[in-house]
């Protein structure tokens, strides 16, 4: 404990909350020792804030904001520490969407870094001899596997907004992969429970258990040497080396050897997109979120529209009334997502319809104040004009105005659960998020159209919200959340939770949520919803579904220049540290 606190003070880190525990980080052992009880207060800081989903990678941001860098710098930083310490989620074979707001510029924009479809992709490449989808090749084969957009993404962030080189982002990562980081419980789980699926591939096997088969455990120290090398080879030859050098070939070749797509041709081609991000009113606060291929911010606004007609604050957190109006409206867009939702650049969206008050007034006058209505008996709604389970988030604000809302993901937990021999990184199976076929649910049951289908070099649908609200012209709430279909009902919340119900960051994040996607008709909850307002709200006709816990809301509030972070209880390597 001595050393411990000893290494606290020489190197001046915060005191942080990780898991909603108040923690003095051991930087020389990489571990940390609890010295405090639970507290439900936000972490405090001034002059700016990291929060992510493992410690370490909130430690590498933070590293570069005392250093002077911005808050793109942190993101590009933590998110290639992340690609190292929680391969689960952090990564450099998948994609993900940036949003960047710059209060100097005025500002907000989002990168779109989402994997595309390959372009020898085909609408039925999913589909079995009888025509059913064969969800083994859609999730867990090389077909699975879109080609990446971590890399040029993050790059592209760092030359549009950074101050830092790609190479400086890397060195953390570089280092962890190297030298190697403790084991934590979370980590050791959860390879654990992928063993199946990862020691199918001998490249996977040898990277994530011991030569001798056995698991890593709390405490063991693990490295990543083939990680490391390539994480090296493109901080010395740049972006250009994931895409079309040593690191592609590897790619392609592991490809070739087991019957996927992925070509040369489809990673030089890949680039990364800067969209106009979604942007809604909510109560006098502007929402902003991910735009197509995102259904993401087009729900959330859609949510808010509908729910902005009623008093919401009034009738309470978690009460009854506001769950069920907060799941009417979640049905109504869901059943739109379903339709309308794909990748803009092939198909017509009608973003402009789904975000408009006069369509959220009129999915409101379909909404019975005292009654459920059955998910079979709504239909996917007329917007005009017709104009057109592991993913990982965190939140970062600097000193300089900047706010950046990053979620990035390989879709599943481990994603293929597929190791790119030689290069020591997991391959995406976002292809999964496509509609295989129409009308067929994905992993997530989400209910998917035409507008979504597999076509070569599109993006597939996701449900990712990276989510920045200004108040005034200022940066006021930074968030977003892991979870597949939950992504928008949990992000979402923590928006109600704050501007709505008044929580500050740390109890909105915290709060129990609930969840409701139309298809399946179940209104989803977590524990801690007090008995009575389950009763009532199965009295009022919805069929109430205690799961297991949903999401993981890593957040920012900014309040009269005061910087307020958030790393949701329900992941323990979560921390928030500020400075
Ligand atoms: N793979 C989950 C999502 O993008 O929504």
């Amino acid at each position: 404990m001595l050393s411990t606190i000893v290494s606290f003070l020489r190197y001046r880190a915060a005191a942080v909350i990780l898991g909603g525990m108040m923690l003095f980080l051991d930087q020389t052992a990489n571990s940390a020792a609890i010295i405090e009880g639970e507290r439900m207060h936000p972490v405090e800081a001034r002059n700016g804030m990291a929060v992510t989903s493992h410690f370490l990678a909130t430690r590498s941001a933070l590293e570069v904001l005392e250093q002077g860098g911005n808050a793109i710098d942190a993101a590009a930083t933590a998110a290639f520490s992340l690609a190292v310490t929680q391969p689960r989620s952090g990564n450099i074979g998948g994609g993900g969407f940036m949003l960047i707001s710059s209060e100097q510029k005025g500002e907000v924009i989002a990168i779109d870094y989402r994997e595309k479809a390959p372009s020898g992709a085909a609408v039925d490449m999913f589909l079995d001899e009888s025509g059913e989808v064969d969800t083994n090749r859609s999730r867990f084969s090389h077909l699975a596997a879109g080609v990446p957009g971590t890399v040029a993404g993050l790059a592209l962030a760092l030359e549009t907004y950074g101050t830092i080189s790609l190479k400086q982002a890397l060195a953390p990562a570089i280092a962890l992969a190297e030298e190697g980081f403790v084991v934590t419980p979370r980590f050791s789980q959860g390879l654990k429970a992928a063993e199946k699926r990862l020691k199918k591939w001998e490249s996977s096997r040898k990277i994530f258990y011991k030569a001798d088969g056995g698991y890593y455990e709390p405490g063991d120290r693990f490295v990543q040497k083939e990680l490391a090398e390539t994480l090296k080879r493109i901080a010395a030859n740049g972006v250009r080396e994931f895409y079309e050098g040593k690191t592609a070939e590897l790619l392609v070749a592991e490809m070739k050897r087991h019957g996927g797509l992925i070509s040369m041709a489809d990673m030089k081609s890949y680039e990364p997109l800067i969209r106009a991000p979604v942007q809604g009113l909510y109560r006098g606060y502007d929402i902003y979120s991910m735009s197509p291929p995102s259904s993401g911010g087009a729900h959330i606004v859609q949510i808010l529209n509908i729910l902005e007609g009623y008093d919401i604050g009034g009738s309470g957190h978690n009460s009854a009334r506001t769950i069920h109006l907060m799941a009417e409206a979640m049905k109504r867009a869901y059943a739109d997502r379903s339709k309308y939702l794909g990748d803009e650049d092939f198909v017509k969206v009608p973003l402009e319809g789904i975000t408009s008050k006069k369509y959220a007034s009129e999915l409101a006058k379909g909404i019975d104040i005292e009654e459920a209505a059955v998910s079979q008996t709504i239909a996917p709604g007329e917007p005009q004009p017709y104009e057109s389970d592991e993913t990982t988030h965190f939140s970062i604000v600097d000193r300089y105005g900047n706010a950046v809302s990053n979620t990035y993901t390989i879709n599943f937990s481990y994603g293929s659960g597929i190791v790119v021999d030689g290069a020591g990184f997991l391959l995406n199976n976002e292809m999964d998020d496509f509609s295989s076929k129409p009308g067929a649910p994905n992993a997530y049951g989400l209910i998917g159209g035409e507008a979504n289908k597999v076509e070569p070099n599109k993006r597939m649908l996701s449900s990712m919200s990276p989510t920045i609200v200004k108040k005034d012209g200022k940066n006021f709430l930074v968030t977003g959340s892991p979870g597949g279909s939950r992504i928008i009902t949990t992000t979402l919340q923590v928006i109600m939770n704050v501007i709505d119900h008044g929580l500050n960051i740390k109890s909105a994040v915290a709060a129990p949520r609930i969840h409701h996607q139309w298809l399946p008709d179940e209104l989803r909850v977590e524990e801690g919803l007090s008995p009575d307002t389950i009763k009532i709200l199965k009295d009022m006709g919805h069929n109430v579904v205690r799961k297991s816990s949903m999401g993981a809301i890593q957040s920012i509030m900014v309040v009269d220049g005061m910087v307020y972070g958030a790393a949701d209880p329900r992941r323990s390597t979560a921390l928030a540290a500020g400075m």
